[in-house]
């Protein structure tokens, strides 16, 4: 079992506080993704689990043994590092049994490793090669099988396809996909990449600033971010978000825009209450509102300023008196900029932020879920 529990981490550089506080617990093989922009304290929160730099304060547990003070060999990890960190002057073969001849184990056994794990990684006709005959792609495969190879219960991956092009990233983002899950491996990978995120991970950790905001399973990170800064951060286009203000009739809340009411879920009323006549934000997707070239019932009209043409879809720019938004549409809805088309926000579909401190307004029954 390699369930990891972080408790209360915290890791200072001087008095600079990178990691804050930070909790998380992973299920034993399950796949974690830390994500947040560059400089949120992912690295250092990952080299604190392999030990590469002790805690100021806080614990961590693998399995039931506490591990906070264990140096890196003592803590059955592996790592893959941003930079591959792999031996120029080794062959292939020498690079990915290196962690192998560290821990001393016996010659034809690191042979059988070294050779499934580079049939594995589909490196098993290069491993008489010197790193500097193979390409970033190849090289980034013997940084996998190294870590591999040592067959620790927990493989931790600091943002290990950052350094190859767009369109390698995308095949390999899938492949090692699909290997990891034949693993047994517990797995904590880094990443900025919101896509990489969202398409590998069982749970995302999303990070600011050295603290965690949310973590939960991918669809409801998308869907139910918990803080602005998460629906700011994920998703292409991110999440929208208008300035509107709350307002109460006959019982029912609902968001006052331009002169016009877009309708609060019942299940709103209470947390909304607190808000009766504030300004919030209203949160919302890009395909989440429906979009009409005709005068719809509840319907905000809005004037096209920009579409562009995706393929998939129709992305279009639209301006309310102090914010724009992000529309998908069909591909087949044609607008010319300068037509108004009208937009309806289904309630279900919104999400309610407040402006003083960037946290999601929900209703109890949510809080009590989390
Ligand atoms: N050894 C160090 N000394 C001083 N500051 C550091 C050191 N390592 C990281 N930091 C700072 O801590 C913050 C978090 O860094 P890091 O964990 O590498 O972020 P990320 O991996 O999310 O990009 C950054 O502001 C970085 O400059
Ligand atoms: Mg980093």
């Amino acid at each position: 079992m390699a369930k990891i529990t972080i408790e209360n981490a915290v890791k200072k550089f001087g008095d600079f506080v990178a990691v804050n506080d930070v909790s998380l617990s992973i299920e034993d093989q399950e796949f974690v993704v830390l994500l947040g922009p560059s400089g949120c304290g992912k690295t250092t929160l990952l080299r604190a689990v392999a030990g590469l730099g002790l805690l100021d304060s806080g614990n961590i547990m693998i399995g039931d043994r506490d591990v906070t003070y264990l140096p890196p060999k003592d803590r059955s990890i592996s790592m893959v590092f941003q930079s591959y960190a792999i031996f120029p002057h080794m062959k292939v073969f020498d690079n990915i049994a290196f962690g192998l001849r560290m821990q001393k184990v016996k010659k034809n056994v690191i042979r059988e490793r070294v050779q499934r794990v580079s049939e594995l990684l589909h490196i098993e006709s290069m491993l008489d090669r010197y790193p500097s005959q193979m390409s970033g792609g190849q090289r980034q495969r013997i940084a996998v099988a190294r870590a591999l190879a040592i067959e620790s219960k927990v493989l931790l991956m600091d943002e290990p396809l950052s350094n190859l092009d767009a369109l390698l990233r995308l095949e390999m983002r899938a492949e090692l996909k699909s290997l990891l899950a034949g693993l047994e491996a517990t797995t904590i990978y880094v990443t900025h990449d919101q896509i990489e995120a969202l398409s590998m991970g069982d749970r995302i950790a999303v990070m600011k600033d050295g603290e965690i905001l949310q973590y939960d399973h991918p669809t409801r990170v998308y869907d139910t971010p918990s803080h602005h800064f998460v629906g700011g951060f994920i998703g292409n286009p991110p999440m929208n978000f208008v300035s509107v203000r709350v307002e109460r009739h006959e019982g029912r809340y609902s968001a006052r825009v331009d002169g016009f009411n877009i309708e609060a879920d019942d299940n709103m009323s209470d947390a909304l209450s607190r808000y009766d006549g504030k300004e919030v934000l209203l949160g919302i997707r890009a395909e989440n509102m429906e979009a009409s070239k005709t005068p719809l019932d509840g319907a905000l009209a809005v004037e096209v300023k920009v579409i562009e043409p995706l393929g998939s879809q129709n992305l279009l720019t639209i301006n309310t008196s102090q914010d724009t938004l992000k529309v998908s549409t069909h591909p087949d809805f044609f607008v010319d900029p300068g037509e108004t088309i009208w937009l309806r926000f289904p309630a279900n579909k919104i999400r309610w932020i407040d402006k003083d401190t960037g946290a999601a307004i929900t209703p109890d029954i949510e809080k009590l879920r989390a």
